[in-house]
């Protein structure tokens, strides 16, 4: 069986920590796609990246280009394509530049590539891979936002460096936008099954909340520009459920139905990933406080849909 192909656009700092991840997992052959005036950075990286599989053993190939040519076929499409926040910025203040750069992309890919399983990661996430799936017209199944996964990790990390807890044993669920007022859902957070609001008071929790709710915004503080190890990462738990149709349950940003009691939307809700894409969104119940963050959460995004939406 021939070995599967992923194609990276943007080959900034996530989509390198990607091709390293991928071609180190053996998850299939790598194409590192960036614009014509960052053709040589790509092909740069990819060529650092294969030569690093000496070492590691992957026998993955990993490539550089900026023809859309070179991603026909392509089975998993990860979208970074775009710029990062800086200090002071929000997601939102982003979607100006990124709009074009992801309707440039969704053009190509419908172009070149139309069968892929596609994951968006540029932000604002939730605006950007709403405007990409309208643009494609590709069935919900295939066309996913990477956010949940990275909220609920920082989420588990705080909780594991709060309760001396292996990361391991830590379950968390973070839904909603991905903005500063995403929904942690404390109710379906638990180590190794306890649930976390038996473990920590209602303080601790508060301030856990808060941390995560700015967790990218920490990290933008610290380093002038986004985090990419840890979306990465998260990005290739979700390519790797579609991949090895593993039925994965993660929170993603999914095309709303309905579900939830929202329509036309994307937002961070609970999904089964497996061979068939977005195979299903499950419907949890929430409380009366989870749901009323929800709708707050909602309200947000739809405000930069409505953007997206005025600038057609
Ligand atoms: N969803 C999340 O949880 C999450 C987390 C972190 C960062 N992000 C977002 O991901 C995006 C990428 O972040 P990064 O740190 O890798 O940025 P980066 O600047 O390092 O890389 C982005 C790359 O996209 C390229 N690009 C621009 N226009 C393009 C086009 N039309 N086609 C192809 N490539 C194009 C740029 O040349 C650049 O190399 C940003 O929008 C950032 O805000 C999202």
């Amino acid at each position: 069986m021939a070995r599967k192909k992923i194609g990276l656009i943007g080959a900034g700092n996530i989509g390198g920590e990607l091709a390293n991840l991928l071609a180190q997992k053996q998850l299939g052959d790598v194409v590192l796609f960036d614009i014509p005036a960052k053709e040589n950075f790509a092909k740069g990286k990819a060529l650092d990246l294969e030569q690093a599989s000496a070492l590691s053993g992957s026998d993955c190939r990993i490539s550089g280009t900026a023809n859309w040519a070179d991603l026909a076929g392509a089975d998993v499409l990860i979208i970074t394509a775009g710029i990062p926040r800086k200090p002071g910025q929000s997601r939102d203040d982003l979607v100006g530049t990124n709009l074009p750069i992801i309707r440039d992309v969704a053009d190509n890919a419908k172009k070149h590539c139309p069968d892929a399983f596609v994951i968006v990661i540029s932000n604002p996430l939730d605006a950007m891979v709403y405007e990409y799936k309208r643009r494609v017209g590709a069935p919900r199944e295939k066309v996913v936002g990477m956010a949940g996964v990275l909220d609920s990790a920082r989420f588990s990390l705080f909780l594991a460096r709060e309760t001396g807890a292996s990361i391991k044993d830590i379950r968390t669920m973070v839904l909603g936008g991905h903005g500063d007022d995403m929904v942690p859902v404390l109710s379906y957070c638990t180590i190794s099954g306890i649930p976390i609001t038996q473990l920590l008071g209602k303080d601790v929790l508060d301030g856990i909340v808060k941390r995560t709710r700015g967790g990218g915004g920490e990290i933008v503080g610290l380093m002038g520009t986004s985090a990419y190890y840890a979306p990465a990462i998260s990005a290739v738990a979700m390519a790797e459920a579609y991949l090895l149709d593993q039925k994965r349950v993660l929170p993603c940003a999914a095309y709303l139905e309905g579900e939830y009691g929202y329509k036309d939307l994307y937002m961070g809700v609970p999904v089964v990933i497996g061979a068939g894409g977005v195979e299903k969104i499950v419907s949890i119940e929430l409380n009366a406080e989870e749901k009323a963050m929800l709708a707050k959460s909602a309200d947000s995004v739809q405000k930069v849909v409505d953007i997206v939406k005025a600038k057609s």
